[in-house]
């Protein structure tokens, strides 16, 4: 049976600053998915991640389709409205539009999206982060496809002998799609000097060349360069279908022991350690510290099992000791060098408009 997979995600207020959607909020997401939702969707779920309120949601109509990007479009709307009435702090963020236009795409809401024919057991792994941008998922998706020290059955498992198929947006051009399409072993340097800039080059869609089918799927919207100002980090989610011609669940996972250095965090500016935390984990430490959460189901006719919290696991204990005491490091340094974004990707301009005025200042010294 052929069932597309469809994630769509914004934060449209929270608690206490930018740290958690209240339970409200959360129940008014769920109760329009469950009413409003009965003839579109096969199943759904709603997490959230950080300050970030996320439907997954199981159907038959494809990727893109106007009636279910409506559905959480509407959905998102009548949170806002709650998150008004609560008080909640940064309340309908990410709805950057006043009408809704056929696609959340470019409209302030993250979304990911992948249709195929569904295999007898469906494993797959929801990826979701807070505080950070979707650049996020290079470090990860490229080591637990390609890099055969996390995705063992690249040498063990004919059914991925072959490799896989990366395509990669280039996220700076706004006029509209831009892309490449490499395929690994063949293309992996020409990957890697891509991949390595995480904020200009992202991972959109990777594919096993094996059998062609879809394997994962990343939202690349970057909020700054649909709205041209900062309006929140575009914090990201993720799809990866896992196990026999995919990596294992846990080869996948098995890079974000590295609790890799992302831009994000406090004002979005800050170069931080991603921690893998529980489902519902919270924002706090510097308005951070960045954060991805995992969760793995199965699908079956296109219903979802309950799912399993993949970091909920005394091992992921340790990584996030390792990934806090990571964060301190260059905490310790502020916003001086590596501490603080690169200048193009600062999403608050009061160093940029500071630095104009200092500008006008400069004098050549005389000799
Ligand atoms: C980062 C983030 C927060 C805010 C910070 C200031 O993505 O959401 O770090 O940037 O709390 O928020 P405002 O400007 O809303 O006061
Ligand atoms: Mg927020
Ligand atoms: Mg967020």
């Amino acid at each position: 049976m052929k069932v597309t997979l469809s994630v769509i995600k914004a934060d449209v207020g929270s608690v206490g600053g930018h740290n958690i959607p209240s339970q409200k909020l959360l129940q008014t997401l769920e109760n329009h998915l469950k009413n409003k939702g009965q003839r579109l969707l096969i199943d759904y779920k709603v997490t959230h991640t950080g300050d970030d309120g996320c439907f997954l949601m199981s159907h038959k109509h494809g990727v893109d389709n106007p009636d279910i990007h409506r559905l959480c479009w509407d959905a998102f709307t009548k949170a806002t409205k709650v998150a008004k009435d609560q008080g909640l702090y940064g309340a309908g963020q990410d709805i950057l539009k006043d009408a809704f236009s056929g696609n959340v795409r470019g409209m302030g809401p993250g979304s990911c999206e992948m249709e195929f024919e569904e295999r007898t057991s469906e494993p797959f792994v929801l990826f979701a982060c807070d505080k950070t941008d979707p650049g996020a998922f290079n470090y990860p998706l490229f080591r637990g496809f390609a890099d055969p020290f996390h995705n063992a059955g690249l040498l063990l498992a004919p059914d991925m002998a072959k490799g896989f198929e990366f395509t990669i947006m280039d996220v700076n051009y706004t006029e509209g799609d831009r892309v490449i399409v490499l395929n690994v072993p063949e293309n992996y340097y020409d990957l890697a000097v891509l991949l390595r800039d995480p904020e200009h080059y992202v991972i959109e869609k990777v594919v096993a060349r094996s059998t062609g089918e879809i394997a994962s799927v990343v939202s690349t919207s970057r909020l700054h360069n649909i709205a041209g100002k900062y309006t929140g980090k575009d914090d990201p989610v993720a799809l990866v279908r896992t196990q026999k011609q995919f990596p294992s669940t846990g080869e996948i996972l098995s890079p974000f022991a590295t609790a890799h250095f992302v831009v994000g965090d406090n004002r979005g500016s800050h170069i931080v350690s991603l921690m893998p935390v529980k489902q519902g984990g919270i924002i706090s430490f510097f308005d951070g510290p960045a954060i991805v959460t995992a969760l793995g189901i199965c699908m079956h006719n296109g219903i979802f099992t309950e799912g399993v919290d993949l970091f909920d696991q005394p091992f992921w204990d340790v990584i996030r000791t390792k990934s806090a005491e990571k964060t301190i490091a260059i905490r310790d340094q502020g916003f001086f060098g590596a501490a603080m974004a690169p200048m193009e990707e600062l999403e608050y301009t009061g160093v940029v408009e500071r630095i104009k005025l200092l500008d006008k200042k400069f004098f050549i010294r005389k000799k």
